[in-house]
């Protein structure tokens, strides 16, 4: 951390979000490769901007092609890109912005430090913590294998790809996500459903 830097203040984030008329969070969706996370998170990305909302989607393999390009897939690698995430979705949602994020985030610790960070207000200031949900698509890895569109677990059988989730790195499944979606027999409609139906209960649809 800088030394020598100071917090300024602005508009608080009720300010900003009477003044555009909508609040910000961040959908945080997790779940293996090929679980379905980036189809339910464009579909939903799709019905929000239908319905007049701002949401903006990262995903995975895209983000790793720019601001995550130094990053792997070692622990320490995907601890970092998860953190870079974290702070980028908080811009987002603290903009009043939704931001939709579609991470593998296979550790707990990980996530939970991306939760704390949107719960984390700066001294000084009578902002409220940024509503954070996570979104737990929820599938076999024998179904995600199957599936492989990208023929990944296919090379991580082979030996081709090291330390591929599900295969032979761990995923730490959540025991808290806000919205649990089966995805081996929920069609990405229903998905899209579960998750706006627990957004509109929370408000953060008006
Ligand atoms: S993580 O674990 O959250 O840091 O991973 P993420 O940034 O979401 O990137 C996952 C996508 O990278 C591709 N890929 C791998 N995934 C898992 N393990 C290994 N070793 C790996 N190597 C490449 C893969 O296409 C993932 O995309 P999705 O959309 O999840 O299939």
């Amino acid at each position: 951390m800088s030394t020598n830097i100071t917090w300024h203040s602005g508009l608080t984030r009720q300010e900003r979000s009477e003044l555009r008329k909508q609040k910000g969070c961040t959908v945080w969706f997790t779940g293996l490769s090929a679980s379905g996370k980036s189809t339910i998170a464009i579909a939903l990305e799709q019905h929000l901007l239908q319905k007049g909302l701002a949401c903006y989607r990262l995903d995975g393999d895209n983000v790793r092609f720019g601001l995550n390009k130094d990053l792997g897939f070692s622990p320490k690698d995907r601890e970092e890109n998860i953190r870079r995430i974290a702070e980028v979705a908080k811009l987002f949602a603290d903009s009043t912005t939704m931001a939709l994020t579609s991470f593998i985030s296979p550790y707990a610790a990980d996530r939970q430090l991306a939760r704390d960070l949107h719960s984390a207000v700066p001294k000084d200031s009578s902002d409220s913590p940024l509503p954070f949900i996570e979104v737990f698509v929820d599938i076999p890895v024998a179904e995600a294998e199957k599936r492989d569109p990208k023929g990944l677990y296919k090379k991580a059988r082979a030996g081709e790809i090291k330390e591929f989730t599900g295969i032979s790195a761990p995923y730490e499944a959540p025991d808290k996500a806000e919205v649990h979606i089966h995805s081996e027999r929920t069609s990405v409609e229903e998905a899209v459903v579960m998750i706006t139906t627990y957004l509109e209960e929370k408000g953060l649809l008006e």
